[in-house]
């Protein structure tokens, strides 16, 4: 297994079979994923893209840290799922968000993968709620 920075059209494939798979292609690019301090990490078993994660310099309201980071995309093949791809890109994430200066990481989780986040010691903030044809989400969020 290895991790490395991909841009972020390396994403757009998996993005589509995982996260946005009813929606048209443009559904994939998300926003600011081309700003100065977005970046996206893969995970590659034998050379090819198995796993995806993004990471934005943004901030939420809930939390008090002037300086946070989004984690968007979070996503990995189903035949290479629990295999530890996921939680790797998000550990290699952290030191280069804490190299930026953030102290904070959150995401809005599905609750389906609410326990993955769990497991790398993410906590909840506030009640579950509703993304329009998306589903049940959690907001959570880990100091690093
Ligand atoms: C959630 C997801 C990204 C996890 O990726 P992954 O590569 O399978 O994660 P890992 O193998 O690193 O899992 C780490 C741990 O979490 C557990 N885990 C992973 N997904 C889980 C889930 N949905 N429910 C319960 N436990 C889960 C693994 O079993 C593993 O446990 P262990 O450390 O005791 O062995 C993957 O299941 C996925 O792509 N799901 C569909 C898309 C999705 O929901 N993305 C998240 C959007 S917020």
């Amino acid at each position: 297994m290895k991790v490395l920075r991909i841009n972020s059209n390396d994403t757009h494939h998996i993005r589509k079979l995982l996260l946005r798979n009813e929606y048209p292609k443009k559904e994939c690019v998300f926003e600011r994923d081309d700003d100065d301090l977005s970046f996206h990490l893969g995970g590659f078993q034998e050379g090819k893209l198995v796993s995806i994660a993004s990471f934005y310099f943004e901030r939420h309201s809930d939390f008090p840290q002037e300086n946070q980071f989004r984690l968007r995309g979070m996503a990995t093949l189903p035949e290479y799922q629990k295999q530890g791809m996921g939680s790797a890109l998000i550990r290699t994430a952290f030191p280069m968000i804490k190299q930026n200066q953030a102290e904070l990481l959150w995401c809005n989780a599905r609750v389906s993968a609410q326990p993955f986040y769990q497991k790398l010691d993410f906590q909840i903030s506030g009640d579950p709620f509703e993304i329009e044809d998306v589903g049940t989400h959690q907001l959570m969020f880990k100091e690093l």
